[in-house]
């Protein structure tokens, strides 16, 4: 496995149908060429992941996405022309050119055009899009730099392109439409008010399931291997004493009684937050500790993708204890 900045060699290895690490703005993805089958089974075997788990479609530009689905609804344009290049997915209808593989049968398929100019340039040299969920093993914490890909996907994976930190963090805004409609599947790295502001009001239905419509869905998600609690910082240190404890806060930092402590943002910026998160979860849960203690954010803009990951990274651990 090497990381490097070389379009070629990436362009060769997704050409010969396998996976390839690559950046985008929201987090780190593992591509191949979404119109081969059996360079989107690679994906599937690398990140460990169920075939039910539909993935997203990687284009450069509206007339890419118009030869691949059958139709897009007037708001869906309206979004896509305010937003893309940008962290923003949407659920079209898919025409044939798009296997079944891709989207687990499902009639519709999810695209976005991503906003980093690296993967851009790459888009623009194919003749086919790239399928590419986040570059994680199935319900680890996603990746933010390439070292984070590495990590997690080892020898899976070939090449990684070196996009330095990804801008915003979190994983893109999955939006649908059923008949007059808008459904925001997945909240993200595009805010509902920013959405809001273009197509009016919108629906927001990220409920939890365990067969799910989009894995951001599945109660246990993003999950650190060291046990990890949402709440109230200040009483939940009082709940491990005796506890090596690491601290994942928003703007306090926190020195008694802990042994490492993380602020996602000492200025309160819900931005700076977004893309430290997935950073500083990977950072904390490599340090030998027994619990780690994190607290929600301002529940507005990009703090709702923030909640909403700290909530599934939590699940599994709040359930059982
Ligand atoms: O920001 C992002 O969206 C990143 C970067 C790499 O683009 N990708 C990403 O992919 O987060 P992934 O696979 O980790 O999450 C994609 C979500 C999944 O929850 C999947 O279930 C949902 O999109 N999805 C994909 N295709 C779908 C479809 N046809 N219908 C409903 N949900 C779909
Ligand atoms: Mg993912």
């Amino acid at each position: 496995m090497q990381i490097g900045k070389d379009i070629n060699r990436a362009i060769e290895l997704l050409n010969a149908k396998e996976v390839l690490g690559l950046p985008t703005e929201t987090v780190y993805g593992l591509a191949a060429n979404a119109f081969e089958d059996d360079a989107v089974l690679k994906i599937f075997q690398v990140k460990n992941r169920p075939s039910f788990n539909p993935l997203i479609i990687h284009t450069n530009s509206m007339d890419k996405v118009k030869s691949f689905v059958k139709s897009i609804p007037k708001k869906a344009h309206l979004l896509g022309e305010a937003f893309w290049p940008g962290p923003l997915t949407l659920l079209l209808p898919k025409s044939e050119k798009i296997g079944d593989l891709v989207t687990s049968g499902s009639p519709l398929v999810a695209v976005r055009i991503p906003n980093h100019p690296l993967t851009l340039d790459l888009l623009s040299q194919l003749n086919y899009p790239l399928a590419a969920p986040s570059a994680n093993k199935f319900g680890s914490i996603s990746p933010t730099i390439p070292e984070a890909v590495a990590g997690q996907l080892g020898d899976g994976v070939k090449y990684i392109l070196d996009g330095g930190l990804c801008n915003i963090g979190i994983e893109s805004t999955i939006i649908g439409f059923e008949d007059d409609k808008v459904i925001i599947y997945r909240t993200g790295g595009l805010s509902l008010e920013d959405i809001e502001e273009v197509i009016g009001t919108v629906q927001v239905n990220e409920k939890s399931h365990e067969k799910p419509l989009t894995s951001g869905m599945l109660k246990s998600h993003y999950a650190p291997s060291t046990p990890f609690y949402v709440g109230d910082i200040d009483k939940m240190l009082f709940q491990f004493p005796d506890k090596k404890i690491g601290v994942l806060s928003y703007q306090k930092n926190y020195s008694e009684n802990v042994k490492t402590s993380f602020v996602l943002s000492p200025n309160g910026s819900l931005q700076e937050t977004a893309k430290n998160l997935f950073n500083y979860m990977r950072l904390i849960d490599e340090i030998d500790l027994d619990v780690i203690l994190a607290e929600y954010v301002p529940h507005h803009g990009l703090g709702r993708g923030v909640n909403d990951r700290l909530q599934r990274a939590s699940y599994k651990y709040n359930k059982t204890e």
